[in-house]
């Protein structure tokens, strides 16, 4: 059941011009948020199959996947033509680590489906500058992107892909090293907490920014200060979550814990 849309949301908000207004959802059940992210990925593909997406890891969209996963088995949609641009990746960090976001992606998407291409920085790469620059290059052959779907950081961390505090509006894939606080709430999702990685290799906020459509999906109460950060007060480079203000089409949709501070 969707409790509310509140476009009108943003306009109260503390704003300086020219800001734009994004939709948001906020969603009883987690599920619910699932649904409506994997039916604005699947309609995103019917209505242009060779898309180019960028797509998030992490917990927030696994039941988006498994439900993209259900309704290609059902024959319910195609994904052959599309092209999928992974956020963000750790470094360094081995392929083969269920941690990885490369392990991770294949578990929930791409052992399940044929895709045209499927592009994430490498975790295993030598040089990380070096790794960067390859990906920023094979991204901006390929953009615009037509849909690029992301979660948000934990607490008051407010990234978007591993974009942390500081980042600038004009920043591209580069390396970042993880914030402490980042460090401290993933490392709880190893098996081993002090085998998680110092850094990141992750799309900048330029690149997010210059899809053509933003979908930002959270659920549960850790999401709920961020949600609101990005939301509210100045769009700043410490809460980078904040510079999705600036994008003509950006959703969020959440959960009632993730939009608590915001009904
Ligand atoms: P999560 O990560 O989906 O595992 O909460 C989101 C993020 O850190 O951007």
């Amino acid at each position: 059941m969707q409790l509310l849309k509140i476009s009108e949301y943003a306009r109260n908000c503390e704003q300086q011009s020219p800001r734009f207004t994004p939709e948001i959802y906020i969603f009883e059940t987690t599920t619910e948020v699932d649904t409506f992210a994997a039916t604005r990925l699947i309609e995103q593909v019917q209505a242009k199959p060779a898309s180019i997406l960028t797509l998030p890891t992490g917990n927030t969209p696994v039941g988006m996947y498994k439900q993209v996963v259900n309704a290609y088995n059902q024959r319910l949609t195609d994904l052959h033509a599309v092209t999928i641009f992974n956020l963000d990746e750790y470094y360094p960090i081995s392929q083969e680590h269920p941690n990885s976001y490369a392990a991770i992606m294949k578990r929930h998407l791409i052992n399940h489906l044929l895709v045209a291409a499927w592009h994430i920085p490498n975790g295993e790469a030598k040089d990380p500058e070096l790794e960067a620059e390859r990906y920023k290059q094979l991204l901006e052959q390929h953009q615009p992107i037509d849909l690029a779907i992301l979660g948000i950081g934990p607490g008051t961390t407010c990234h978007i892909g591993f974009n942390e505090k500081g980042s600038s509006i004009g920043s591209n894939v580069r390396y970042v090293p993880l914030h402490p606080e980042t460090k401290e709430a993933n490392a709880k999702l190893f098996d081993n907490p002090r085998d998680i990685p110092d850094g990141t290799i992750t799309q900048g906020i330029a690149d997010i920014l210059q899809a053509k459509q933003i979908l930002v999906i959270a659920k549960g109460t850790s999401k709920a200060w961020g949600i609101n950060r990005a939301l509210k007060g100045p769009v700043s480079s410490d809460a980078p979550a904040s510079f999705l203000r600036l994008h003509p089409n950006v959703t969020f949709v959440l959960d009632k814990n993730a939009g608590q501070y915001i009904q």
